[in-house]
């Protein structure tokens, strides 16, 4: 599908976004590990969430998801059935990453696949220690990863390990896995990766201490419970990182401003908040009541001039996922905008510094790539190329189409299909706020 848009549209208006995918993934899988009957509402329907959704159903687990709500029957993972067929990831890394922990508590054995993308992505930072802790996986540092049974007579061991990169992903399935260890499971250097999995297993009474700290600090540590995980009842907050986009497309946009509500806002996952409001960005924050043990509010942003700023150290990790839509707004702000300490993106859905690189420029930016980063020398504006490909990545490809609203000239983003992995209906919510787009299939 081409999305085109037209700019010059201001965004006017006020918006609820779309349940949290790691929140929506992580209540999904551990309402799976846990053993009764489970409700998630309002549940993210996307993508990423049905492939996760799919491979429980393989391994036991009943449920339905009507309206947003998913209500679901588990077991108990000690009573997960083996899987007859690969569980398909699709492109979802959190998927396979999580699953891999899940599974390895379980000791079931199981095949983990997905798409090109994902048998791309670097997969030895789970393996790695998921093997250290007993977890029997086969040799291989990609996906497909193939885990075989482990006896019950071998128990997995707890763990005191330091990660390479303050992942929450990697930090998740340990703590996963860790649910069945023999011992304690220590970690350090999670820095301030996102703690959902932490603050949900604590509201479901699991001992489990966190210390947020910049890398190479920060340390999360689990007993192991003694009893099964009860059943959930969660509310979940809305996507921050789906939020980001229309925040940089009011904020670039002149003559905008939007009311988001009901916004997820745990401090692991705002960096880019802080990052906007040092370019000079008009965004007012209203706390509201917690949802699902996670603070949330409701921001209001205008649009506003912006200028150049300097991203860094643990304020990367903490907007991890944000730096497709924070470059667009480099693009728009005025003078020079640098991002260090951030080798990490050229492992996520694409490589984002070169793929980043590449699309930018052909959209008129001055960018250049570094290492473990990039510099925009932001002029306000974008005029270039009118039709730029995201290479299969859903944040490229909103990012983009963020640019395009207020771009010199129409944009065109191809592949538009991508952005329902985690956003579904973003075309329909950039119209509803005032965008004038067009979809058009390829
Ligand atoms: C996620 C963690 C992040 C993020 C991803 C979702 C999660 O990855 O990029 O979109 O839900 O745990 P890393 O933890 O590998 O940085």
């Amino acid at each position: 599908m081409n999305l085109t848009l037209q700019p010059g549209r201001p965004l006017r208006g006020e918006l609820t976004l779309p349940a949290d995918k790691s929140l929506s993934h992580r209540a999904a899988l551990l309402s799976a590990m846990a053993c009764g009957r489970s409700r998630v509402a309002p549940f993210l329907q996307a993508g990423v969430t049905q492939v996760l959704l799919d491979a429980i159903t393989q391994l036991g687990v009943e449920w339905s998801l009507e309206d947003g709500v998913l209500t679901l029957r588990s077991p108990g993972y000690q009573a997960w059935r083996a899987p007859a067929n690969p569980l398909w990831c699709g492109n979802s890394a959190t998927t396979l990453r999580l699953l891999a922990g899940a599974l390895a508590a379980s000791g079931l054995p199981a095949v983990l696949d997905g798409s090109p993308g994902l048998r791309r992505r670097p997969m030895a930072r789970v393996v790695e220690p998921l093997r250290a802790m007993g977890a029997p996986f086969t040799p291989g540092e990609t996906a497909p990863l193939t885990l075989l049974a482990r006896s019950p007579a071998q128990p997995l061991r707890g763990l005191t390990y330091h990660l390479p990169v303050a992942s929450a992903q990697v930090k998740s399935a340990l703590l996963l896995a860790g649910l069945a260890a023999g011992s304690l499971l220590t970690l350090t250097g999670t820095g301030w990766s996102r703690d959902h999995t932490e603050r949900l297993l604590a509201h479901l009474g699991v001992d489990v201490q966190v210390e947020l700290a910049d890398e190479p600090g920060g340390c999360v540590t689990l007993h192991p419970p003694a009893s099964p995980l009860p059943p959930l009842d969660l509310t979940l907050p809305g996507d921050f990182s789906s939020a980001a986009f229309l925040i940089v497309a009011a904020a670039i946009s002149p003559g905008s401003c939007l009311t988001l509500p009901g916004v997820g806002l745990n401090p692991t996952r705002t960096g880019l908040l802080d990052a906007l409001q040092a370019m000079g960005a008009d965004i007012t924050v209203q706390p509201q009541p917690d949802a699902g043990g996670e603070p949330v509010g409701c921001l209001t942003v205008r649009h506003a001039p912006l200028t150049g700023t300097t991203v860094a150290g643990s304020l990367v990790t903490r907007m991890i996922d944000e730096f497709p839509a924070f470059a667009v707004a480099a693009c728009f702000a005025r003078g020079e905008t640098v991002v260090r300490d951030a080798a990490e993106l050229r492992h996520k859905e694409s490589d984002r510094i070169t793929v980043l690189a590449g699309l930018l420029r052909a959209a008129g930016a001055d960018f250049t790539e570094t290492p473990a980063g990039f510099a925009i020398r932001g002029r306000g504006n974008l005029s270039g190329n009118a039709t730029l490909d995201p290479h299969g990545d859903h944040r490229l490809a909103m990012a983009l189409a963020v640019a395009g609203l207020a771009a010199d000239h129409p944009l065109t983003v191809r592949g538009a299909e991508i952005i329902a992995e985690s956003f579904p209906g973003f075309p329909a919510t950039l119209r509803a706020l005032g965008a004038d787009l067009t979809e058009e299939a390829a």
